[in-house]
């Protein structure tokens, strides 16, 4: 539709219409089978809004969305299509690595072929816009929904959540066949809660925030994102969702966002919670006022709206604004001409969980796994002399997948016994004990309950196996639902049990291999101490068995680097490997007295940023600078030699960082500011070079103002953020 139709259509809207327009309801309201993600307890749906609501989130399906948009557009009065929108953040029956372990494969183009995939599929279903991405940063392990997020990175989460607008969107202007709208969130700030406690208040710098909580958001609204969803948090003591600043002056103004933008689930009204507003009448005056266009599951925009405008005390041309940019959103997703855009039946058939998608998820996942310690315990040798013993509560888990993935057949994940005796078949498998401590809870509800018989058979097959075997793998973990939402943790360990199963196998036999699965970095220096090797598999998705026994037997290489630095304890968070420079640094680490660090702690991570082993070694030469100084628009070109000095093939995922040494204000130590990956035989050496630019030393300065300072900075590259492998260069005026 022309431009100029949607504004005649608009002034032909009644102003109920228009507010319908901005209202979103759970699907599960107008139909039965939807997903509530969200309380409901004082949402009152009024009269009329079925006929008129814009949105609907939570449900799909090509048929019973084709029923519910063609019943809904006959009673409508102008004929306007819904928007289905829903969470798809991993996958949509295909499920795909969780997104802090897509961070983990430093690989955009592995991440824009998940989040293209799971359009697919998703769009199969009917829907027309996924929740996704997540950018927010994350340092802190406590917050349950460091799972969502690529990590701790500015520069990392900018070029991974430029990959998945770029998936889920395709690249052309409109949203495609096959493509679906994406919706950045949650904005602004919402990964640094107080204390990791979920909704918490957000209390950092502006520096800070514009430096590096914007910047991933910020990329991802040039990438031309559809839309952006409000955030729970208050950030300057001032809710995100009644933050006019934070709306129209950064997001609108500076960013150039013109897309829709929609709160979180009932934050609109959530302004009553916070105390801003004294009533949800006064919510929505905050809220539009703030640019919210969609208020999602909440009384507000509904209830008194159309009331705010015919009392003046709202201007009829905010709600005009915000319900043109949901009919252009419309519009570009092509629901003029064809409302039920790709959900088709036969499209589903043909998508779900097709050949292609499920190897995708193989893929990703093998790249996604990150090796942290290995004694030449792997890969496993499949020959059937080894004997091997795997157990663990996770050998015949299914929940492989972490939180908002709703595969239409969980019973389809490939569990670790499936995968691996397709390599080998004369493993021992033995699950030892339950995945929960007897009483703890999960997000979900679940509580387990311990049947004593069965907890000492579980037991006794265990060390059975354990005693008969040659090497022992240990598949160890978080439930999937100890992360997620509303899943923060004040012990970031796995639960109690397993590791006193650990320690009972250790005792018995000490050639032990282990597998551990979480939605976020977890404390592994007792299972690091008692293993031979160790990788993290985060939560994998429908492949994960598959996955996983390819690396463990070598067909393929563990391709992970942590977007999350692991601390030893949990008291060392929030930690990442940026930090400013103290007065008193302290690079080795040492406790004591007198300096920056812990009495009780060293502090140094126990496995920093970037880490992440592969099956063969690599050496790096010094790094080479091709000029160092430089000056307006020239550029340095950094290299560095990186050569295979192991026997077997592997992928090096290289890394540059920057350091400026000094600036108008602190600086961090080092800031991520490119990665390679290079592929070497054995023996085999290749050039790595990394362009440097002067924008990519550009911070917020003294003034608050976004330049570089002349003077001397150093480029590190290596295989982590702790390399030491450095060369110093000048800016010059
Ligand atoms: C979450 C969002 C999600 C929304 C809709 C909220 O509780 O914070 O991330 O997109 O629900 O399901
Ligand atoms: C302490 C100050 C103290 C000063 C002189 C510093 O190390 O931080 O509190 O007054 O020493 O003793």
């Amino acid at each position: 539709m022309k431009i100029e139709k949607l504004q005649k259509l608009l002034e032909d809207m009644s102003l109920e219409e228009k507010v319908g327009q901005m209202v979103q309801i759970p699907g599960a309201m107008m139909k039965k089978g939807g997903i509530i993600t969200g309380p409901t307890e004082s949402f009152e749906l009024t009269p009329n809004i079925l006929q008129m609501v814009g949105s609907v989130l939570g449900i799909n399906g090509a048929e019973e969305l084709r029923t519910i948009q063609k019943e809904y557009m006959e009673k409508h009065p102008h004929h306007i299509p819904l928007l289905f929108m829903r969470d798809i953040i991993n996958g949509s029956e295909t499920i795909f690595p969780i997104p802090l372990a897509q961070g983990c494969t430093f690989s955009p183009k592995t991440v824009e072929e998940c989040a293209r995939f799971a359009a697919r599929e998703a769009t199969a279903r009917g829907l027309h816009i996924t929740f996704s991405p997540m950018l927010d940063l994350v340092r802190d392990a406590r917050w349950g929904r460091v799972m969502e997020s690529p990590g701790e990175d500015s520069f990392l989460n900018a070029q991974m959540g430029k990959a998945m607008v770029r998936g889920y969107q395709g690249d052309t202007d409109t949203v495609g066949k096959g493509h679906m709208g994406s919706c950045i969130k949650h904005f602004a700030g919402y990964g640094a809660p107080e204390g990791g406690r979920d909704y918490d208040a957000v209390e950092l710098s502006e520096r800070t925030f514009r430096e590096e909580y914007l910047e991933a958001y910020r990329e991802a609204v040039k990438e031309g994102s559809a839309m952006v969803m409000t955030s729970f948090n208050t950030i300057d003591r001032i809710p995100a969702t009644a933050n006019e600043w934070l709306m129209r002056t950064v997001l609108r103004d500076e960013m150039g966002f013109n897309g829709v933008l929609i709160s979180d689930w009932g934050a609109v009204d959530q302004l009553i919670n916070h105390g801003v507003a004294k009533d949800s009448r006064e919510a929505a005056k905050f809220a539009i006022r703030a640019g919210v266009d969609i208020d999602m599951v909440s009384n507000a925009y509904m209830k008194y709206l159309a009331e705010l405008v015919k009392s003046g005390e709202v201007e009829e041309n905010l709600v005009d604004e915000a319900v043109m940019r949901i009919l252009k959103l419309k519009n570009d997703l092509g629901l003029f001409e064809n409302p039920y855009k790709d959900g088709t039946k036969e499209a589903e058939e043909r998508m779900i969980r097709c050949e292609e998608h499920l190897q995708c998820a193989r893929k990703a996942a093998a790249e996604s796994f990150v090796l942290l310690k290995n004694e030449k315990a792997l890969p496993l040798s499949a020959a059937a002399q080894e004997s091997l013993a795997f157990i663990g509560p996770y050998v015949d888990e299914k929940m492989l997948y972490g939180g908002w993935s709703y595969p239409m057949h969980p019973e389809k994940t490939i569990t670790i016994r499936e995968g691996a005796s397709r390599k080998k078949s004369n493993i021992i498998y033995a699950k030892g004990t339950y995945v929960l401590e007897q009483g703890q809870h999960t997000t979900n509800g679940i509580t387990q309950n311990y049947v004593q018989d069965e907890v000492k058979e579980m037991l006794a097959d265990a060390m059975e196996a354990a005693r008969s075997a040659d090497k022992i793998v240990m598949f160890l973990g978080e439930h999937a639902k100890q992360s997620g939402e509303g899943a923060s943790k004040v012990r970031i360990r796995i639960p109690e049990n397993q590791m006193d199963l650990l320690r009972k196998i250790y005792q018995i036999n000490k050639n032990i291999v282990t597998v551990i699965f979480s939605g976020r970095p977890v404390e592994v220096s007792e299972i690091a101490a008692m293993s031979k090797a160790v990788l993290m598999a985060w939560m994998p998705g429908s492949e994960g068995g598959n996955a996983i026994a390819d690396v463990l037997f070598g067909e393929a290489e563990p391709g992970g680097r942590l977007s999350m630095t692991m601390p030893r304890s949990v008291g060392q968070v929030p930690v990442y490997y940026s930090r400013l420079s103290t007065g008193r640094p302290n690079p080795e680490g040492r406790t004591g007295g007198g300096i920056n660090g812990y009495l009780d702690e060293t502090l140094i991570p126990l496995y920093p940023f970037g880490y992440g082993l592969t099956y063969t070694d690599f050496r790096y030469s010094q790094v080479e600078l091709d000029r160092d100084v430089m000056h307006g628009e020239d550029v340095i070109t950094a290299k560095v030699t990186v050569q295979n000095t192991g026997d077997t093939v592997g992928t090096e995922t290289v890394q540059l960082y920057i350091q400026d040494l000094i600036g108008s204000v602190a600086r961090p130590v080092k800031q991520l500011r490119g990665f390679q990956k290079v592929h070497l035989n054995p023996g085999e050496s290749k050039d790595v070079s990394f362009t440097i630019q002067e924008e990519m030393l550009r911070f917020y300065d003294i003034h608050m103002q976004y330049v570089s300072e002349p003077g001397e900075f150093y480029a590190y590259i290596g295989p982590n953020s702790d390399t030491e492998n450095k060369r110093m260069f000048q800016l010059t005026e």
